[in-house]
């Protein structure tokens, strides 16, 4: 029995892996492996010594978790999301948490909010299953929405509502509304878009990613996840083309969602430019879906969908890049955040520089900071959050006071935690943006000094895994308890290690650094994808640089396998290719050529 236990577990936690010249590093990686793991059996609570958590799953982490898990072994996830997704309601806000029996829970101590960045992560998690599977008709699935006496937004109660009508929402005739997949990732986009404040950005709720925001509900605004939701809905444009390509052409969804699908025709155009034309659009459809649906529905176009989200992501995108670049100085950055007095967060006060990471992370991942601006952005980040005695990036410079317009985050001694401690999440995601926007070298070191810092274990006096957190004396807090480690091994794989899907096809577009090969120029990477086992050999005998190379041949056993030169960078193998392999473990070598020479 035990030796099937250390079997059984050596296999899971060596699904993905990495072979780069430091030995450390490559085992270490396996416990980060098994530590979403971890969080997916255990809930947020896993140790004793931890002081928050009570087994159940918050909603943010529950979607990013199954990251690391759509890596290792993504066809067993199709369930999981789809039932997830019955957590959203109509209005855009959703059950916070999910208990062990998968059933939904407003919150956990009856304090029900609604945090701003919930709905971006549902949407980033799905489209990301879509590329690794091919499932694209996943979407079209239909599923419930979850419905509770919480009304417009966490705002109200319904207090007509008993356990008698159940916890799904339904039609004036009372039977059970389904919508597709789709249609309930549009509804968490459109809401949050319409849904600014007085700077026309997405108003923060509850609070956002940092549940230390959360003293800025009234008039408080924040511009990093109006970055991210910019960006779904950018992705949910070329999702739909990619169904349509599909042969779907024509999708059904609530009539009610026409109202903020307004660029449709025969719609009424919202001003985007007035941040109250968009808030009371969102009143009325808020008000329209407050008690049940009228369960019917309108057929859309391709076109007309995906050109009235394009028309959204313009209006966001290009408001966070022009009305949020703040100077200071000879430095420049984004602001990320509007406090409860309807304040600009960020840039010069006085004497102190206020600067968030959050801030900077989603305009650069969304692809909305232009190249001069991602640039500038690195400088000021290396400038003003690096920790100069332990190394690392905290998640935000000293604001030298509490800030009761803003949230608790800042009661929290600066180092700790949510108030600029080396948090590593943030740090991760600042690294994935940064690949993204093909700064491989400023990526590295982001991710890298979290490894050194995790290992210095005379420091950080952990055991081998990604903390939370570094605090204010480099020592590493709430092991295993984290949603980076989910994402460290997402940046690695895909970004890093450049092994991703596209709508089920194999992208291979590494960004290793010449560190990251051994002295006779080779790394290696290890994962499953479209049923087989990849163990992908990159081979790069003259330490090229990303920028320096690109994929100039694969081959599989000496065989040469095609592949078609991606716009974007890196290279497509079909999936049918793979598929079509008599072998379960396939070697694949990847040689990396110069850029000229290719
Ligand atoms: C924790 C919470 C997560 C929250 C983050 C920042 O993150 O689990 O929901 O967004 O703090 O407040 P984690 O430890 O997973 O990195």
């Amino acid at each position: 029995s035990l030796e099937f236990t250390k079997k059984h577990w050596l296999k899971q936690i060596g699904r993905v892996a990495f072979r780069s010249p430091d030995t450390r590093f490559n085992n270490w990686m396996t416990w980060v492996n098994f530590q979403p793991m971890l969080r997916r059996f255990y809930g947020n609570s896993f140790l004793p010594q931890f002081d928050y958590g009570r087994g159940g799953r918050g909603w943010r982490d529950l979607w990013q978790d199954r990251l690391a898990q759509l890596l290792s072994d993504p066809e067993s996830v199709r369930p999981a999301l789809v039932h997830n997704f019955g957590g959203v309601r109509i209005d855009g806000s959703n059950a916070t948490i999910i208990g062990k029996d998968g059933t939904f829970i407003a919150d956990r101590n009856n304090i029900p909010r609604t945090w701003m960045d919930h709905g971006i992560w549902p949407t980033h998690t799905a489209l990301m299953y879509i590329d690794q599977t091919g499932d694209i008709d996943f979407l079209l699935q239909e599923r419930e929405y979850f419905r509770d006496p919480q009304t417009f937004r966490c705002r109200r109660l319904d207090r007509g509502w008993t356990e008698s009508y159940g916890y799904a929402l339904r039609t004036h005739k009372k039977a059970v509304y389904r919508g597709t997949i789709l249609e309930h990732m549009l509804v968490q986009n459109l809401t949050a878009f319409f849904n600014v404040g007085e700077h026309n950005v997405c108003r923060m709720e509850g609070a956002d990613w940092n549940d230390g925001l959360d003293m800025a509900e009234h008039r408080g605004e924040s511009v990093a996840f109006t970055a991210f939701y910019a960006w779904n809905l950018m992705r949910l444009a070329d999702i739909v083309c990619a169904l349509a390509c599909h042969g779907h052409k024509r999708f059904y969804i609530a009539e009610e969602l026409g109202l903020l699908l307004d660029r449709l025709p025969g719609g009424k155009p919202v001003a985007y430019t007035s941040a109250r034309a968009k808030t009371q659009r969102l009143g009325r459809y808020i008000e329209r879906v407050a008690g049940d649906v009228s369960g019917r529905k309108i057929g859309v176009s391709v076109e007309d969908l995906a050109g009235d989200l394009v028309d959204k992501y313009c209006d966001l995108a290009a408001r966070v890049r022009k009305q949020e670049w703040v100077r200071a100085g000879a430095s420049a950055f984004f602001n990320g955040y509007y406090d409860d007095h309807g304040a600009r967060v960020e840039g010069r006060r006085g004497r102190d520089l206020r600067m968030t990471l959050t801030g900077q992370v989603f305009p650069l991942m969304a692809g909305i900071a232009n190249d001069e601006q991602v640039d500038r952005v690195v400088k000021s980040v290396n400038q003003y959050l690096r920790d100069p005695k332990f190394g690392g990036l905290r998640l935000n410079t000293d604001f030298g006071s509490i800030q009761p317009a803003l949230g608790r985050a800042f009661s929290f001694a600066y180092g700790e935690k949510e108030n600029g401690a080396v948090f590593s999440h943030m740090v991760i995601m600042y690294a994935y943006a940064l690949y993204l926007r093909r700064r491989a070298a400023a990526g590295r070191e982001a991710w890298h000094t979290l490894y050194e810092k995790a290992v210095d274990s005379g420091t950080s006096k952990i055991f081998p895994c990604l903390p939370e957190y570094f605090n204010g004396e480099g020592r590493g807090m709430y092991c295993y308890l984290t949603g980076s480690a989910s994402w460290l091994v997402y940046l690695l794989l895909t970004q890093v290690y450049g092994l991703r899907g596209d709508l089920g096809d194999l992208v291979i577009d590494p960004q290793l650094m010449p560190a990251d090969f051994d002295a006779a120029g080779r790394a290696g990477v290890k994962t499953d994808f479209a049923g087989r086992t990849l163990a992908v050999t990159y081979v790069n005998p003259e330490a090229l640089k990303p920028e320096q190379y690109i994929v100039g041949r694969i081959a599989c056993r000496g065989v040469p396998v095609p592949f078609e030169r991606k716009r974007t960078g890196g290279v497509r193998v079909d999936r049918a290719q793979l598929k079509a392999l008599s072998v379960t473990d396939v070697p694949l070598e990847v040689e990396l050529v110069s850029k000229q020479a290719g």
